[in-house]
């Protein structure tokens, strides 16, 4: 297997100890967390193989982890892939516990990402949603993408149907960053 990809770690908010959350690079030793996310919160999850070979393609792939308290070990409750082309950034899955829903994760993931796409020159950031899923589009569209265009039944439905894609974009220099993630480690 291919090395696994080096992406700087990112610490959210300069107060680091009093911020329950922190964003790492997604290793192959968190798949069961992650697989445990994935069973849940889709019809069609991806299989273990696809992350696998998602992570010996080199892509980028970050999980946001929860820490309760000092005493409990931190919890993997989100994540995300992301595969880079040439000039441009496509989102593969973003994912959050449901437990974590509505606390604005999905936000910061996607602020990662936008900063990841600053530091690798990435002018658009690409991602399809199933047309069904209001919620993603939503949260999509409060970020800054815009709708442009649909792929026709691009994924596997319910009893052998198929569903169409949104394609949704960003560009880079329009994306609103949040200030307070650090990215520990970022090549100067
Ligand atoms: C789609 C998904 C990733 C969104 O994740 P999320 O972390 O719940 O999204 P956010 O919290 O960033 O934003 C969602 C809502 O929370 C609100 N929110 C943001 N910060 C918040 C905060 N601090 N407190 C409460 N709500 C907040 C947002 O305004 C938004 O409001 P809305 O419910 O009115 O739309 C998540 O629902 C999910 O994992 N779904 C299943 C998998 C999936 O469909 N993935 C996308 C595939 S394309």
């Amino acid at each position: 297997m291919s090395a696994l990809p080096r992406h700087p770690s990112v610490t959210l908010s300069a107060d680091s100890a009093a911020e329950p959350f922190a964003l790492r690079v997604l290793r192959l030793a968190d798949l069961p967390a992650v697989m445990a996310i994935e069973r849940r919160v889709y019809a069609q999850p991806w299989s273990d193989g696809n992350f696998i070979d998602s992570l010996a393609a080199g892509y980028l792939a970050m999980a946001m982890w929860h820490r309760k308290d000092k005493t409990t070990p931190p919890q993997l409750c989100a994540y995300f892939l992301a595969m880079k082309g040439v000039d441009e950034m496509h989102l593969l899955n973003i994912s959050v516990q449901p437990e974590f829903q509505g606390q604005g994760l999905a936000q910061r993931l996607l602020d990662a990402l936008v900063q990841q796409c600053r530091d690798q020159r990435c002018a658009q950031l690409w991602l399809e949603v199933r047309q069904g899923n209001e919620r993603a589009r939503q949260v999509y569209a409060r970020y800054g993408f815009s709708q442009v265009g649909v792929r026709r039944a691009y994924y596997p439905s319910h009893q052998g149907q198929r569903e169409d894609a949104v394609l949704m974009s960003l560009p880079i220099q329009e994306a609103a960053c949040l200030p307070d993630i650090e990215q520990e480690g970022r090549p100067s």
